[in-house]
């Protein structure tokens, strides 16, 4: 079995009286995009900021690569890279050189050379010699991840880190990810918004109330949406005739609530052509035939619906 990168036992903050995190359990495969989903005040960000030691945790474990935070934490952060809130930049500095101050202050000798190869890997090599206080959002994220490289981490945290960027700039954001990801990075990245877990995560965990509720496999929930049964939703007419044969011909269906001539049927995909040339020719005038793909948005709010809970 391979090391996990990041190990997260049974981790709790409480605050005064009030538990922010409630004994959450988790770890983090090498080359693995793992995601924290959770609405506003969940408690995401506090997960993070323990793991890279912002604030101390109250009880519960934490390891990097095998070395505990608390025991070991020269060893266990140098595998680490993070962009907890905004990163701070010299705005009146160029990129590169707000890149060398920084390289400048790390354990590691960074050279010249690491560094170009890093801008070129965030593609700011046009922009990396204008200052800073010209870049765009998406560029200073950019910046921001390359500085969160510099010293060739295992593991790098990402909290909240499409906020504010265009659709263009989520989807370079996550093309590098995966890119980095390949190369065996593991990346743990925080958000509220399910769609973009769902593009950019292998797996994520969904996070209410200081506590874990769920994980998703994406590859897993995948398989597991490709069921034999599907719902199809079929306006027929006339109702009636339509719900005698339906019920001669031994199909289950359910009917639109508001009592129109509206049924969600389950079947197998391939009985559908047969089972339309059957109303067909009874007469039936077929109006519409669609199945009903349930989305991920669905089966998580199927998941968080003992908590009314929505993540938007
Ligand atoms: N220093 C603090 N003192 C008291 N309560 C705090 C403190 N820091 C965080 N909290 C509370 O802990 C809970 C979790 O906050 P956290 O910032 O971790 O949530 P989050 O999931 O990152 O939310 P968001 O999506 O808004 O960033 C919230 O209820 C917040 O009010
Ligand atoms: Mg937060």
């Amino acid at each position: 079995m391979t090391q996990p990168v990041l190990e997260i036992s049974h981790l709790v903050k409480q605050i005064g009286a009030k538990t922010i995190i409630n004994d959450i359990s988790f770890s983090v495969e090498p080359g693995e995009i793992f995601g924290l989903l959770g609405p506003n005040g969940a408690g995401k960000t506090t997960i993070i900021r323990s793991i890279v030691k912002l604030i101390n945790k109250t009880s519960g474990d934490i390891k990097i690569l095998g070395q505990d935070i608390d025991t070991n934490h020269i060893e266990a952060i140098k595998n680490v890279g993070a962009i907890v809130e905004n990163p701070e930049f010299y705005p009146y500095m160029t990129g590169l050189q707000n890149l060398k101050t920084f390289a400048s202050m790390s354990r590691k000798k960074i050279t010249d050379e690491r560094i170009k190869e890093i801008v070129q890997l965030v593609h700011l090599e046009k922009a990396i010699n204008n200052k800073v206080k010209t870049y765009s959002l998406g560029m200073r994220q950019r910046l921001g991840v390359a500085q969160a490289l510099i010293h060739d981490p295992k593991l790098l945290i990402f909290d909240e880190p499409t906020n504010g960027l265009d659709p263009e700039g989520m989807k370079e954001f996550r093309l590098q990810m995966k890119d980095l990801a390949k190369q065996g990075v593991s990346v743990l990245v925080s958000s509220h918004l399910l769609n973009e877990m769902e593009l950019l995560c292998d797996r994520f965990a969904i996070i209410e109330q200081g506590k874990l509720t769920h994980i998703a496999d994406m590859k897993q929930e995948v398989v597991a949406n490709e069921p034999q049964l599907k719902t199809f939703h079929m306006h027929l007419e006339p109702l009636d005739t339509a719900k005698q044969l339906l019920s001669s011909w031994n199909i289950d269906y359910i009917l639109a609530e508001d009592g129109t001539a509206h049924f969600f049927i389950e079947s197998v995909p391939s009985d559908i052509p047969q089972l339309v040339k059957n109303l067909a020719l009874a007469d039936i005038s077929i109006f519409t035939v669609e199945p009903q793909t349930k989305s991920l948005e669905e089966r998580f709010l199927e998941i968080t619906k003992h908590n009314g809970g929505s993540m938007q």
